[in-house]
């Protein structure tokens, strides 16, 4: 293979670290070897249609599909013909056999309440809010908002939408009454489920209010059904305003869930984005649920005892696929966790994982890195011995959390399955399989099956190993999102037209000789310096493998000299104090560790980095703050507005 003029992005990480996966976890694993994972990736890719249909029939069908896939570009149909029922494969399904009465979901509530919910428990709740949902003259492709806490309500919402085919638009319970009102508007929902109030770090967050106040301007929006949770005054509107515990204890608990269209729109969910509009992803029944069954079982290992622990909120796609729809559809047990990880203190996942004995855990880097920031000693005081695999998801993970993430959690013993995909795939792409895959720090590893992954340059051509470039998907997967709701012109050129034909969602990666894959972030992400082109995330991890530093941000600064000048902000682990001195050794070491070119022309000390809501790092706006821009662009993904304000006078 000829070697480009000038790479695409250049990558300057080297880790080498391995780590085989323990033999006592391949013995018991549902995949144990390479081999067999190169057997059955070489069949998928050879034949995607045999694969996948294979698969789809473990799931539970209504009528069985005639073809397996349509792939008309950049548009697939999977299984046409067939008809089933997500909230069926989720629960009754497992009605029939020893599951019955296993337990669906242990919740445990930010003040300690608790609740635990059998499969069988779990299906009348649900069958009963869709009797609800029904009364209230609500039908298949209708659009129903869930804007609620991370409480059972909002699992048995979201099932009992897919029980009647109600397209679900769940909106994270951060967000505002703007944001509501424009997502609620985009699709047209004619109901919402909220609750009065959610518990978050003790502070009680007003969702009904938010609510009242985003319908102002949401003429759609017919009915409103209200879970009490905090027992706050609220607003009840006559006639449009309906208390759940009122419904539901004159619902019945049985129901016939509707069979739908294998591509019928199982959901809308919005993107947070880092940059520009939300848009609405449209994900399709059959094919979705399949990649969330599928990646699920073979990704996370899931067996009968397992208790699994998945802390991301179920208003993002990674509480969609694996909160609700992959345990459940393997019939798993499920915790769920309302509230915040630092509250009452520092140490609360920790006993969480303690008290409920949860065997796999599966987290954010973000969260990682603030455990990290907060010190070893939380994770100390507690028994962590029932876990026995680790999860990281949503940006890449520095090979200094990672080191730290396996041993302070996974005391040294649980695999790490770093899982790279996005809200448009719908499930994981590329990831280890936990019994099968030798992992190492940093890299998310090999494809998962049917993913015909690649690293390109901008022309398509395919890169050689270790050249940065395009992380491109060659070939449609069964939970690709099938449209952006409304707006079809914009799902083609968002997601096909920067490097055609392939599907691009923005990553930028590079593909060792072994043939894994390191995510090196966003293109957008990329720096011009001295004429090469590096990725923020690989000078961020030269700085997280300093001992004082616990998380980094790198931005780009214009500069005369070299085009662009490399600007740290840095947070530091505890007992480390913000001096000059330190600010030197951070650059020696980044020279070090990368060479002069990635050498940071500035250091800022920090306590907290801009973030969006789902945790990943807003370089855009630190960008503003080091160029002493004024920042114009979108900022209502932002979690904090505090923190730039902070940053701006913090100025050197
Ligand atoms: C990033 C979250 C590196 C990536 C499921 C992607 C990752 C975006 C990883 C999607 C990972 C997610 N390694 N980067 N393991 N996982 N990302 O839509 O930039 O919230 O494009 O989906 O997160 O974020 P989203």
């Amino acid at each position: 293979m000829s070697e480009p003029k000038s790479p695409e992005i250049q990558s300057v990480l080297t880790e080498g670290r391995q780590f085989p996966p323990p033999k006592t976890f391949s013995e018991r694993a549902v995949l144990g070897s390479m081999e067999a994972y190169e057997r059955l990736y070489a069949e998928s890719i050879a034949d995607p249609e045999a694969f996948f249909a294979e698969r789809a029939r473990e799931l539970h069908w209504f009528t069985p599909f005639k073809q397996t896939r349509e792939w008309n570009h950049p548009h697939v149909k999977w299984f046409l013909g067939g008809t089933l029922n997500l909230a069926y494969n989720c629960l009754d399904r497992h009605l029939t056999t020893s599951r019955r009465d296993k337990a669906a979901l242990h919740w445990e509530g930010e003040n300690g309440d608790t609740r635990s919910l059998s499969y069988l428990e779990l299906h009348r709740e649900v069958c009963r809010f869709a009797n609800v949902l029904t009364q209230s003259g609500l039908v298949a492709g209708d659009r129903v908002a869930l804007y609620m806490g991370m409480v059972p309500e909002l699992v048995i919402a979201t099932l009992a939408c897919a029980r009647i085919g109600a397209t679900h638009s769940v909106i994270f319970g951060g967000f505002s009454a703007t944001a509501i009102a424009d997502r609620v508007n985009d699709a047209s929902a004619r109901a919402i489920v909220t609750c009065d109030g959610a518990w978050r770090r003790g502070k009680l967050v007003p969702l009904k209010a938010n609510v009242d106040e985003a319908l102002d301007r949401c003429p759609s929006v017919e009915r409103v059904f209200v879970v009490q949770r905090t027992g706050n005054d609220m607003n009840l509107v006559e006639g449009r305003d309906v208390l759940w515990h009122e419904a539901m204890a004159t619902a019945s608990h049985e129901h016939d869930a509707a069979p739908l269209d294998s591509e019928h729109p199982s959901f809308i969910l919005y993107t947070s984005g880092t940059t520009g509009k939300p848009k609405g992803v449209v994900h399709s029944t059959a094919g979705y649920l399949l990649g969330a069954y599928l990646t699920t079982k073979y990704v996370f290992d899931l067996r009968d005892d397992d208790v699994y622990f998945c802390t991301a909120d179920v208003g993002w796609i990674t509480g969609h696929t694996y909160v609700v729809y992959g345990p459940l559809s393997n019939g798993a047990t499920v915790f769920m966790y309302e509230g915040a990880p630092d509250f009452p203190e520092k140490d609360r996942f920790w006993a969480l994982i303690a008290r409920w004995k949860v065997s796999i855990f599966y987290t954010a880097p973000t969260a990682i890195r603030a455990f990290i920031k907060w010190g070893d000693e939380h994770p100390a005081r507690h028994d962590l011995s029932s876990l026995r695999l680790l999860g990281t998801v949503g940006e890449p993970i520095n090979p200094e959390a990672w080191i730290w993430y396996r041993k302070h959690i996974g005391g040294d013993r649980c695999p790490i399955v770093d899982t790279f995909w996005q809200t448009e795939t719908g499930s994981i792409m590329i990831s280890p399989l936990p019994g099968a895959t030798t992992t190492t720090p940093g890299s998310a590893t090999r494809p998962f099956f049917g993913v015909e992954a690649d690293v390109v340059r901008k022309d398509g051509s395919p890169c050689g190993p270790d050249e940065g470039g395009f992380l491109v998907i060659k070939q449609p997967w069964p939970s690709m999102l099938r449209t952006v709701w409304g707006d079809d012109a914009r799902y083609q050129t968002q997601y096909f037209s920067q490097i055609p034909p392939y599907y691009f969602a923005g990553d930028g990666a590079r593909r060792d000789a072994l043939g894994n894959f390191w995510i090196m972030g966003r293109i957008d992400d990329v720096m011009n310096v001295s004429g090469h082109r590096l990725g923020t995330m690989e000078i961020e991890s030269a700085l997280v493998s300093h001992e004082a530093v616990a998380e980094a941000a790198v931005v780009g600064r214009p500069d005369e000299a070299t085009g662009t000048a490399v600007v740290a902000f840095v947070s530091l682990r505890p007992g480390y104090s913000p001096e000059a001195a330190l600010k030197e050794a951070l650059k020696g070491h980044v020279t070090r560790e990368i060479g002069a070119l990635a050498r940071p022309a500035e250091i800022r000390f920090t306590q907290l980095l801009p973030k969006t809501r789902s945790g990943k790092i807003m370089r855009r706006l630190l960008g503003d703050v080091a160029s002493n821009r004024q920042t114009l662009g979108d900022t209502t993904t932002l979690e904090d507005l505090s923190v730039l304000a902070a940053l701006r006078e913090d100025q050197e």
